[in-house]
């Protein structure tokens, strides 16, 4: 499984990306305005130096032709990294098929419901993005959402690859990885728990003691 970081922070990605483990960033417009101050162009060709893989970037029109002219736009930031980020809509449908159209990549947004990711799918967006958190929240399971994506689009054979994002904690991306999701877009937090396990700290705490008293004991 594919692990994106979900943020805009330069800092998190400088110190993920030297973890070695991160496939690429998803933004959107909360994780960006909490980066103030600085315009996006310069934000985004920071992460794209950091991180070679893809990088979502949200437009915020509401009209398919704006939505295709905005995208456009933060395609032409780097063609090789730049997935334009499309909210789950009827205007988004169709700047998905017209973003397809021109060979620019996407990322359907804001997923809940399966048929939501059948349409984008169908639409020809290049990565589906079902919130698994945001369900929880209000006492739906975003698991079973997951699942039921990645089956619908296993039996048809779309390309289309699933991202499964607002990821809220560990046990979301074993999860995740369990059903066999393409991708999981992580916010840092999340990621570096993701390393730790007491018992690993412990073990490690007394190999460390061990070794000081073997290393005593051979002077
Ligand atoms: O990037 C989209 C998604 O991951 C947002 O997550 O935590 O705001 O529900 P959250």
């Amino acid at each position: 499984m594919k692990i994106f970081l979900d943020t805009a922070n330069i800092q998190e990605i400088k110190e993920a990306a030297q973890m070695g483990i991160i496939d690429g960033i998803t933004t959107n417009p909360t994780l960006l305005a909490k980066e103030s101050g600085k315009e996006l162009q310069m934000i985004a060709s920071e992460i794209i130096h950091l991180v070679d893989g893809p990088i979502s970037l949200e437009v915020l029109s509401q009209k398919a032709e704006e939505m295709l002219e905005e995208g456009k736009r933060l395609f032409d930031i780097s063609h090789k990294h730049v997935v334009i980020k499309v909210p789950m809509c009827e205007e988004g449908l169709r700047a998905i098929r017209m973003f397809a159209f021109h060979k620019i990549p996407t990322n359907c947004t804001l997923i809940f419901s399966a048929n939501q990711g059948l349409l984008a799918a169908k639409a020809g967006a290049t990565y589906i993005s079902p919130f698994i958190g945001r369900l929880d929240d209000i006492g739906e399971d975003g698991m079973v959402l997951l699942e039921n994506l990645i089956n619908i689009i296993d039996f048809y054979g779309y390309e289309t690859q699933i991202i499964a994002a607002s990821i809220r904690h560990p046990l979301h991306v074993t999860q995740a990885a369990l059903l066999g999701s393409h991708i999981a877009t992580v916010p840092y937090p999340v990621l570096k728990k993701m390393f730790h396990h007491p018992l690993t700290t412990k073990g490690i705490e007394v190999f460390k003691q061990d070794w000081e008293k073997f290393i005593q004991s051979s002077n």
